[in-house]
C-alpha cells in the first residue's frame, strides 16, 4: 500500500488494520513522505492506529513533476525489492499516481481505492491523478453508484469494477463514537457559543493572492456581521501563503481563529457541533453531509456531486460575495439539518473496507491477481 498524504491515512486506516490482522496476507506500507509535518502525518498514524510504514521515502515538497518523479523512483526501487503481488493505492494525490504508474510499469496489479470519482475539471491535479490511476488499475473499488457509472462510461471492463462503498465512511462511523471524548471545543475556548469551521488548502484558492484575499474578506465579514466564532484549522500550505500575502493579520484582527491543523477526532468533534462548514476539501464535504451540517464548498465543481444534489452542499467558488451571501442564507435556515438528516447515504453502509479485503482475498486465492498480457 502506497500512502503519502493526510486523507489517505484516514481513508485506509480500517483496510490497513484488517489486512494487518490476516496471517495469510503480508501488508507493507510505503509512506512517500509527501506529507511530512507531524500534524499532517504522524498524528494520524497514532490516532488511527495505522501500522508503522516499512519505509518512508521522504520525498517532501516540490513541483508536481519533481514530487511525483521522486516518488516513482523510490517506489520502483522498493517494489523491485519487495516483489509485491498487489499494490494498493488510495485516493487522488500525487502519491496515488506515483504508486499506480510505478507498479503498472513493473507489471504488478494495481488496486485503486476510491475509484471513479470525477470533478470534470482537468485543471485540478487530483482529477488528472484519478483518471490516470483508474486507467492503469486492475481492480477499481468504487465508493458510490455514480463513481461506478463514471468508470463504465470511460469503457473500463465490468469485471475490473467493484462497487464497495466509501472506506472513508467506515472510518467516519467508527471514529465519531471515539470523537465524543475529544475536548477540542472546550480547548479552543469556544464553549457553548455557535461557530463556523473553515478549511482551505487547494492551490487554486491559496496560491493566488487575489483568491485567498477574497476568501479572507468573506470570513472576516462573516465573523463581524453574524457574531459567530470562525475557527480555521489551516494547512501548512495555507499558513505559509497567509503570511506571504500578509493576510494573516487581517484574519486575526477580524477575530477569526486561525489554528494549526488538528487531528481527525478533534476535527470530527468540531465539525459535528458547527453551524456551518466552509471548505475546499473533498473529504470534508462528505463528512459534513454525514454529520448533517450544511457545507459551503469553495470550488466550482466537486467529485462528490451527490452531496450537492441532495441539498447538503453548495458550490460557491471563491467570490467574497457569494461566500458571504450563501453562508448568511444557510445560517438563517433553521430546518436545514433536519432536511439533510432525511437523505439516504449514497456512500455505502460502513463495510466498504471489509469488502475491499474480502475481494482481494478471493482474487488472490483464485489466482486472479495477474496482469493481463
Ligand atoms: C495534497 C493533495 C490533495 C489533498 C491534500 C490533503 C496532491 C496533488 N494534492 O495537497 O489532493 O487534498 O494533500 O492535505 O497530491 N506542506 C508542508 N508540510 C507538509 C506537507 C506539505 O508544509 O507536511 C506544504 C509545502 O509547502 C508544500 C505544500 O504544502 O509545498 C503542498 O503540499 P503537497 O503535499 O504538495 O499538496 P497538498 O496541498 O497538501
Amino acid at each position: 500500500m502506497v500512502l503519502g498524504a493526510r486523507p489517505q491515512f484516514i481513508k485506509t486506516s480500517i483496510v490497513c488494520s484488517l489486512l494487518h490482522d490476516k496471517p495469510e496476507m503480508e501488508l507493507n506500507l510505503i509512506h512517500t513522505g509527501q506529507h511530512y509535518d507531524n500534524e499532517l502525518s504522524r498524528l494520524f498514524f497514532e490516532e488511527l492506529e495505522i501500522p508503522e510504514p516499512l519505509e518512508n521515502l521522504g520525498v517532501g515538497s516540490g513541483t508536481h513533476a519533481e514530487q511525483t518523479g521522486r516518488m516513482m523512483i523510490g517506489l520502483e526501487r522498493t517494489m523491485l525489492k519487495l516483489k509485491p503481488d498487489i499494490v494498493l493505492v488510495p485516493g487522488d494525490t500525487n502519491s496515488t499516481l506515483a504508486g499506480a504508474i510505478a507498479a503498472s510499469k513493473l507489471k504488478i496489479p494495481v488496486c485503486h481505492i476510491e475509484s471513479g470519482c470525477r470533478s470534470r475539471n482537468m485543471a485540478m491535479p487530483e482529477e488528472v491523478n484519478r483518471i490516470l490511476t483508474d486507467h492503469c488499475s486492475m481492480m477499481l473499488f468504487a465508493p458510490s453508484a455514480l463513481a461506478q457509472s463514471n468508470l463504465r462510461a470511460e469503457g473500463i471492463e465490468e469485471d475490473r469494477i467493484h462497487l464497495v462503498g466509501d472506506t472513508m465512511f467506515d472510518v467516519f462511523k467508527v471514529c465519531l463514537e471515539k470523537a465524543t471524548r475529544s475536548n477540542a471545543i472546550t480547548d479552543l475556548g469556544i464553549g457553548s457559543s455557535s461557530y463556523v469551521v473553515v478549511t482551505v488548502h487547494r492551490a487554486s484558492n491559496v496560491d493566488d493572492r487575489n483568491s485567498l484575499s477574497r476568501i479572507v474578506d468573506a470570513l472576516v465579514r462573516l465573523k463581524t456581521e453574524t457574531g459567530l466564532s470562525v475557527v480555521f484549522p489551516a494547512h501548512p500550505r495555507t499558513l505559509k501563503n497567509l503570511d506571504k500575502f500578509h493576510l494573516r493579520t487581517h484574519l486575526e484582527r477580524g477575530n477569526v481563529s486561525v489554528i494549526n491543523p488538528i487531528g481527525y477526532l478533534d476535527m470530527l468533534k468540531l465539525m459535528q457541533y458547527a453551524q456551518l462548514i466552509i471548505t475546499d476539501s473533498g473529504g470534508i464535504q462528505k463528512e459534513a453531509f454525514w454529520l448533517h451540517v450544511p457545507c459551503l464548498t469553495l470550488r466550482y465543481e466537486t467529485e462528490w456531486p451527490e452531496t450537492v444534489e441532495n441539498g447538503a452542499n453548495w458550490l460557491v467558488g471563491n467570490s467574497s460575495e457569494s461566500i458571504f451571501e450563501t453562508a448568511s442564507r444557510l445560517l438563517s435556515d433553521t430546518s436545514i439539518r433536519e432536511r439533510i438528516a432525511k437523505v439516504s447515504n449514497p456512500y455505502g453502509d460502513g463495510n466498504a473496507s471489509l469488502r475491499v479485503v474480502s475481494i482481494l482475498e478471493t482474487a488472490s486465492s483464485e489466482g486472479k491477481l495477474r496482469l493481463r498480457s
